[in-house]
């Protein structure tokens, strides 16, 4: 299955007077992991974030960005804002952006397209909600923003995609999704892209599962044949949580 990638997503969190020591911190307590090791940052802290990173095993990540290359488009941030920074995975789609900061599956897309253009890694995030859940849509809700994120990619690029599952109900509740509530979406995931692509390329795409991810049930959700790692919000900042969970994903 895809590789095994565990990110930090630290949303609107840390200062980025703090970025430098704490990426530290994560260097030194993820010593030894056997995954690609992401620690995505708010735009202010990147620069530290990279410097800190520099020549180590941690990789460093934007929470977003801008699909246009350059122009009017105040407050925004560029892929090649970020290459130029020495970032190498951005964020997509978060069930956060797309409640309040107006994402949609177009520009989930087009961001996606960009991304890959520039070289960056794109993390894309899908989700269903609590009411979609029991209303049985589940596994249609994500057919659709799966399908419209890769639309146009080939299967070369889409091989270089991480796809994030994040029920929005499990995200910052402390309830997490089973170990096969998330094995079943993540399975639904990969069969839905065998199907827009082949086995193989299905095969090479990392998924991971996102929502109230933690020291302590990483391993089982990990130990999951398509669970291929994690986006992690609360337990990223906190270095030895983190490295818990970067020790699990093996
Ligand atoms: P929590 O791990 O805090 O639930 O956040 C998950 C998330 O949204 C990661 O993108």
């Amino acid at each position: 299955m895809g590789k095994y990638v565990i990110a930090g997503n630290w949303k609107m969190n840390k200062l980025p007077s703090e970025t430098y020591d704490y990426i530290k911190e994560v260097v030194e307590a993820t010593k030894g992991a056997e995954c690609e090791v992401v620690c995505c940052t708010p735009y202010v802290c990147l620069s530290e974030a990279v410097k800190a990173a520099e020549g180590t095993h941690v990789s460093i990540g934007a929470e977003n960005l801008h699909f246009e290359d350059k122009g009017a488009f105040t407050g925004e941030v560029s892929a090649d804002m970020l290459v130029d920074l020495g970032v190498k995975y951005v964020i997509m789609g978060h069930s956060e952006r797309r409640e309040y900061n107006n994402e949609t599956d177009e520009t989930v897309n087009l961001k996606a397209k960009k991304a890959l253009s520039k070289g960056l890694i794109p993390i894309v995030c899908c989700g269903e909600s609590l009411e979609q859940r029991e209303a049985g849509i589940t596994m249609d809700w994500i057919a659709i923003q799966i399908k419209k994120a890769f639309a146009g990619i080939d299967a070369a690029d889409a091989k270089k995609v991480i796809v994030a599952y994040e029920p929005i109900w499990a995200i910052g509740t402390g309830k997490t999704a089973t170990d096969d509530q998330a094995e079943e979406v993540c399975a639904g995931i990969r069969a839905l892209l065998a199907d827009l692509y082949d086995d193989a390329t299905a095969k090479e795409i990392t998924i991971q599962y996102g929502g109230s991810m933690n020291a302590k049930n990483a391993a089982g959700l990990l130990a999951k044949p398509n669970i291929d790692g994690g986006l992690i919000g609360g337990a990223s900042l906190v270095a030895a949580d983190f490295a818990v969970i970067t020790g699990a994903a093996k």
